[in-house]
């Protein structure tokens, strides 16, 4: 059950979320937004379910959630109607960290390009797809999980909000506050949310491992440009990352 009051209760945005469809249960809401591009103007419509039963996250990987204790949702952005679409994922990011920061007064912070991190371990993801001049983008966050909720895949590398702070939280009370951050973040300085993602990140100046062509490479990790892209010293050579996976 979605409990609508709640949620707009919370929600202060203009267009993000005034369009929201709720789910019992959906294979993946990335999906399901995807289906629904071709239907007329849906710029800022949410769709949200509380049972996402085959969540995908990047490079094909499964993204696992846990029925009424796992945030899960996709907003579509019109391309067009936004001043930051080259650094959507950065932006998503940002608005993340802060709706945590208040619902929680937790401090969660980023690895590139847009991994969700709390106590070195992985709370949150998005995934960003383009289709017919959109942008849809999916967060999932693990809010109310146990420990004994995760699976023995990701026991170890993956962290819950509950785990942490011991308490719980309305999942449409969070939905609405990272509604509410990404709007006023896509029309916001670029400079300033560089700036914003700098201070997040957890590996600045610090080594890092990437892979590219199947090859295995490091470098320090400087900072992304305005692009968004990943700025890493290699031997003394600044080379710019677009995507994938570091490790730290
Ligand atoms: C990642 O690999 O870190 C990205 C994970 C993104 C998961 C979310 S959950 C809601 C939306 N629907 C999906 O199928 N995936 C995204």
């Amino acid at each position: 059950m979605f409990e609508y009051n709640i949620f707009e209760n919370h929600l202060k945005s203009e267009k993000f979320g005034r369009h929201i469809k709720y789910f019992e249960s959906t294979a993946s809401t990335n999906n399901e937004a995807k289906s629904r591009l071709a239907q007329g103007d849906c710029h800022g419509h949410v769709i949200v379910t509380k049972n996402q039963t085959n969540g995908r996250g990047r490079r094909n990987n499964q993204w696992f959630s846990v029925p009424n204790k796992s945030l899960t949702f996709s907003i579509i952005i019109n391309q067009k109607k936004i001043k930051n679409k080259k650094i959507l994922s950065i932006i998503s990011a940002i608005a993340i960290i802060k709706a945590i920061k208040k619902i929680s007064t937790v401090q969660c912070l980023i690895k590139w390009p847009n991994d969700i991190i709390l106590n070195n371990q992985k709370i949150g993801g998005i995934l960003i797809e383009k289709k017919l001049g959109y942008m849809v983008v999916g967060i999932g966050i693990n809010v109310n999980e146990k420990k004994s909720d995760l699976t023995i895949k990701i026991k170890n590398t993956s962290t819950s909000l509950r785990i942490n702070n011991n308490s719980l939280i309305k999942l449409e009370t969070l939905l609405a506050y990272i509604l509410n951050e990404l709007e006023k973040y896509c029309e916001i300085e670029n400079e300033y949310l560089i700036n914003k993602w700098l201070a997040y990140c957890c590996h600045i100046n610090k080594k890092i491992k990437f892979y590219e062509n199947d090859n295995m490479i490091s470098g320090i990790f400087k900072g992304i440009n305005k692009n968004g892209q990943g700025i890493v010293n290699i031997n003394n050579k600044t080379e710019f990352i677009s995507s994938g996976m570091i490790e730290i």
